[in-house]
């Protein structure tokens, strides 16, 4: 008996679990920091589409220009438009009081660390994964961020997407509709390839912004390694030269 209980329990259960949270599938996307150039067009789009309403406190202007590899002119005319001064920390215009009562009551986070505590992965199937959703009061929905406060603000580019349904049934016998995938009702500007890259370039860029010493650590890391090799060398003969005497 208790046989035939235990083996129900390890047949169902993970039935059991699947019918309590449908978990939704985070898509990949590779993470070179070296790309500078992908990182260059993140930045743009962060400052064009996002700093509007979300700040990145911990970051100057004039640091990502310096990593980056942008002059002080450069970042004035590519990345700053409402005359901050390039030393100044990415901040928004909105104050946060204001952006409460506009977002339902959310306030949209700085997105200084996001990419540490969500990941690159869910950062970039979030950007993809906004769809129109009429209950909802910004008119769109987000399968990894279920009833998110947050507008499809990328739609120029990558057009809206609807949900394809189906039915799913449960271990018990109960019937619910589930999202299949989504669909592209509307295109944007961009291919589904293109919108792909600016979306990667957007996550390449708050992977960045989440740890901006990354950069300068893997510069300065192969350096780091080529002095211990030689010093290690430099021990292990000092270390002959003095025993040879002793011995
Ligand atoms: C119109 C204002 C607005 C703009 C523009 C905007 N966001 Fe948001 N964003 C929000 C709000 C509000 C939330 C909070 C959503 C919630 O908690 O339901 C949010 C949440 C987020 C989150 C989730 C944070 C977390 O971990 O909970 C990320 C990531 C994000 N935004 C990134 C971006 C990026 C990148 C851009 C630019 C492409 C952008 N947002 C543009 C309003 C905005």
């Amino acid at each position: 008996m208790r046989v035939v209980v235990l083996s129900w329990l390890l047949v169902s259960f993970p039935a059991l679990l699947y019918g309590a949270t449908e978990e939704i599938q985070l898509q990949h996307t590779n993470i070179d920091l070296h790309d500078k150039a992908s990182l260059k067009r993140g930045a743009r789009i962060f400052v064009n589409y996002c700093l509007t309403c979300h700040s990145a406190s911990y970051m100057r202007f004039n640091r990502v220009g310096r990593d980056l590899g942008l002059t002080d002119q450069e970042v004035k005319e590519n990345l700053m438009f409402v005359g901050e001064k390039v030393g100044d920390t990415m901040e928004v215009a909105m104050r946060s009081e204001d952006a409460k009562e506009w977002f339902y009551g959310v306030a949209p986070p700085d997105l200084s660390v996001v990419a540490r505590s969500r990941g690159p992965d869910w950062l970039f199937t979030y950007f993809l994964s906004f769809y129109l959703d009429p209950s909802r009061p910004t008119g769109v929905n987000n399968l990894v961020f279920e009833n998110v406060a947050m507008p499809h603000v990328l739609w120029d580019l990558q057009g809206w997407q609807k949900p394809k349904y189906k039915m799913e049934v449960y271990a018990d016998g109960t019937e619910m509709q589930v999202i299949e995938r989504l669909e592209l009702a509307t295109p944007g500007s961009q291919t589904e390839d293109e919108y792909r890259r600016t979306v990667r370039d957007l996550t390449h860029f708050l992977v960045y912004l989440g740890e901006p010493a990354r950069l300068e650590r893997e510069r300065v890391g192969p350096w780091v390694l080529l002095f211990l090799g030689v010093f290690v060398v430099v021990v292990y003969l000092l270390n002959k030269e003095y025993w040879k005497d002793v011995e």
